[in-house]
């Protein structure tokens, strides 16, 4: 399908990131279980991923699964789990098709067995593609993430590997699942919450956000376009003045 042209494909962010939401809301509001949501979800992700390799985007990144997550009814995570098993299953060869490469970033050995086989296999299958990078975020947050990299930084410092002095920000960078990724330049969540959900916190210090009120299973390859167009029409200033940026 063509794309929206409002869009600059000179101005496009290398990697968008998106935190997906209201899917249990979305599912209440037609009087159906919150599995339905997630269920409808898939299309919105397909969608999106299809809309964002089309436009030239290199990497989006998907909150699919949060640590905090673990802590809904078993019923529920059995499900999105099983959801995420069948769709990448079914999806792989799309992703081949397309040449997008999937990746995963998360406590991934906290995933259930068959989740974690079918991702590494998907992964594995997908691994020569170079269109656009998907990553899934799965049993991820940020401050497990900035944990897991301290305790990584400070072995290393305690066995002589690393000194302190030369600790700076690419060592941090260096030691983060996003690792080989650029920050993502544009964060979207859907849903009308206007949080980030201890997701990627560090990479996105000088992402632009976008909130959009429009509840996950309703989001579409339009929504998407308009969060681009939304993007490219702000200043980013890094901390300079607008004379500067624009000299
Ligand atoms: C947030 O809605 C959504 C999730 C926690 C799961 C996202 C999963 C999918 C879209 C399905 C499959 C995904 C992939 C990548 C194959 P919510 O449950 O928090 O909604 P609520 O805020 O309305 O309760």
């Amino acid at each position: 399908m063509a794309i929206d042209n409002r869009i600059d494909q000179k101005k496009l962010p290398k990697h968008v990131a998106v935190i997906m939401d209201g899917n249990g809301r979305w599912a209440k509001q037609r009087g159906k279980l919150r599995t339905f949501g997630h269920n409808k979800g898939v299309k919105a992700v397909r969608e999106t991923v299809e809309c964002a390799a089309e436009m030239g985007i290199e990497h989006l990144t998907l909150y699919a699964f949060s640590t905090e997550n673990w802590n809904r009814p078993q019923r529920e995570i059995n499900a999105l789990m099983t959801l995420l098993v069948k769709t990448i299953n079914k999806e792989t060869k799309t992703l081949n098709d397309n040449n997008i490469r999937l990746n995963a970033i998360g406590d991934l050995k906290s995933l259930p067995k068959s989740c974690l086989k079918e991702l590494n296999e998907a992964i594995e299958n997908t691994k020569g593609n170079t269109r656009m990078t998907l990553t899934l975020a799965l049993s991820y947050s940020s401050r497990w993430e900035l944990v897991e990299a301290v305790k990584t930084i400070a072995i290393n410092v305690k066995t002589g590997k690393l000194d302190v002095d030369s600790i700076d920000e690419s060592v941090v960078d260096d030691h983060l699942c996003t690792l080989g990724i650029p920050d993502p330049e544009l964060l979207i969540r859907t849903s009308g919450e206007q949080r980030i959900s201890n997701f990627l916190l560090w990479q996105i210090a000088y992402a632009e956000l976008y909130f959009t009120d429009k509840l996950w299973p309703d989001f579409d390859r339009h929504d998407f376009e308009a969060a681009i167009i939304d993007y490219q029409g702000r200043e980013r200033r890094f901390g300079k003045i607008s004379e500067q940026v624009s000299a």
